[in-house]
C-alpha cells in the first residue's frame, strides 16, 4: 500500500515520504499501460461488482489509489469521457468506504469498537515489509475523521515534528500490553491522538493523550467527543512538564531527543521509584530507552515494532 495522497488525509507531510510512496506506483502506471489500457483497466473496475461488497475495503482502497495516480496522467484527463468515468468511479467507491467507516463509527460508540476493529485488522492483514502505512490507517482515518492538522506552532530543536504510528503497530501494541480499568496510558507527545483513541477503544485503561501542539489537542478532543469515548482525553503540555503521576504505562513514538529525552526518561525514572511502571516506545527514542538501566526490555528487541520495557 503506498499512495501518500490518499491513506489517512492527515499529516500528509510525513506521507509524502513513506519509502514506498506514491511516486514510484504512479510512475509505473505512465509506463505500464497506454491509454487503451487504462481505459481497459477502469472498465473492469467499473464492471466488478464484488468490489463494491463493505467488506472488500481493502481493494477498493487499493483501486482508489490507482485511480488517484491515474487521474494525474495529463492524456487521460484530457480524453474528457474517459475521466469523467474515473471521477464518477472514485466517487462512488469513496462512498462505499465512507458508510464502512460510518458503520465501524457506530460500532465504536455503543462499545462494539474493539471487536469490529480487531476484525477489520485481521481482515486486511498486510503481506510484505513494515515500514510506512497501509489499508489499516486509510480504515482508522475515516473512522477518526480528524481532517488536516491544522498550523503548528514552531517546534525547538529536540521536539519531533508529528507522524503518526501506523495502526497495526498501535493494535499490535494493545494485544501485547495486558491493560485493565486501573490502568493509565499516557502518550507523551501524542499528535492528533491515535494511539490514545485506539487503546481508549480497545482497552478499558483510561488513556490520555500529552500534546503540544494545541490545535491537534483540540482536533482530537473533539473526535472523542463524536466517538463518545469516555476513557480517553488529551492535555496541551510540554511532555517536560506534564503531570505523570496518574500513568502507569508510558508510550513514545520518539517525541524529543537528545537532552529533552534525558529530562523524560529521568521524570520516568522517578515515577517508577514509587510504582511498577511500563514504557513502550517506537522509533530511534528506543535505542535510548534500551540502555536505561531501571528498565528491563520486556521480549525480543525488535525495532520494527513496538518495544517494551518494565521498571525493576
Ligand atoms: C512522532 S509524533 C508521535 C505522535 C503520536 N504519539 C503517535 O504515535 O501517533 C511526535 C509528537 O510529539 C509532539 N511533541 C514534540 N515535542 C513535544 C513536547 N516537548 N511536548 C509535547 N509534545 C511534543 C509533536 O508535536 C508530535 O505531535
Amino acid at each position: 500500500m503506498s499512495c501518500s495522497m490518499r491513506l489517512n488525509r492527515v499529516a500528509t507531510r510525513c506521507w509524502r515520504n513513506w519509502p514506498n510512496g506514491c511516486g514510484a506506483r504512479c510512475i509505473e502506471s505512465r509506463m505500464d499501460w497506454d491509454l487503451h489500457a487504462l481505459e481497459a483497466q477502469i472498465g473492469a473496475l467499473s464492471h466488478d461488482r464484488s468490489l463494491r461488497e463493505p467488506r472488500e475495503l481493502g481493494r477498493r482502497i487499493d483501486a482508489l489509489e490507482r485511480l488517484e495516480c491515474w487521474m494525474l496522467r495529463a492524456d487521460l484527463m484530457a480524453d474528457a469521457s474517459l475521466a469523467q468515468r474515473a471521477e464518477v468511479l472514485t466517487a462512488e467507491l469513496e462512498a462505499i468506504n465512507r458508510h464502512v467507516y460510518q458503520t465501524l463509527r457506530n460500532d465504536i460508540r455503543q462499545g462494539d469498537g474493539a471487536r469490529v476493529l480487531h476484525e477489520w485488522h485481521a481482515t486486511l492483514r498486510r503481506i510484505g515489509d513494515d515500514e510506512g502505512y497501509d489499508a489499516l490507517d486509510e480504515l482508522i482515518g475515516g473512522v477518526l475523521q480528524l481532517g488536516e492538522p491544522q498550523d503548528e506552532a514552531e517546534l525547538e530543536d529536540e521536539m519531533v515534528f508529528y507522524q503518526p504510528t501506523p495502526a497495526r503497530h498501535i493494535l499490535d501494541f494493545i494485544q501485547r500490553v495486558p491493560l485493565n480499568n486501573r490502568d493509565v496510558v499516557i502518550d507523551l507527545g501524542s499528535g492528533l491522538g491515535h494511539v490514545t483513541m485506539l487503546t481508549a477503544i480497545c482497552t478499558q485503561a483510561r488513556c490520555v493523550g500529552v500534546e503540544l501542539q494545541r490545535s491537534y489537542v483540540e482536533t482530537a478532543t473533539r473526535s472523542v467527543h463524536a466517538l463518545g469515548l469516555r476513557n480517553a482525553q488529551f492535555i496541551a503540555e510540554d511532555v517536560r512538564q506534564a503531570r505523570l503521576s496518574d500513568g502507569t504505562v508510558f508510550y513514545l513514538y520518539t517525541p524529543v531527543t537528545g537532552a529533552m529525552l534525558r529530562t523524560v526518561l529521568d521524570r520516568l525514572k522517578c515515577e517508577a521509584q514509587s510504582r511498577a511502571i511500563r514504557v513502550c516506545t517506537l522509533g530511534p527514542c528506543t535505542t535510548v530507552v534500551a540502555r536505561e538501566s531501571w528498565l528491563r526490555a520486556d521480549g525480543e528487541a525488535d525495532h520494527k515494532r513496538v518495544a517494551l520495557f518494565q521498571s525493576r
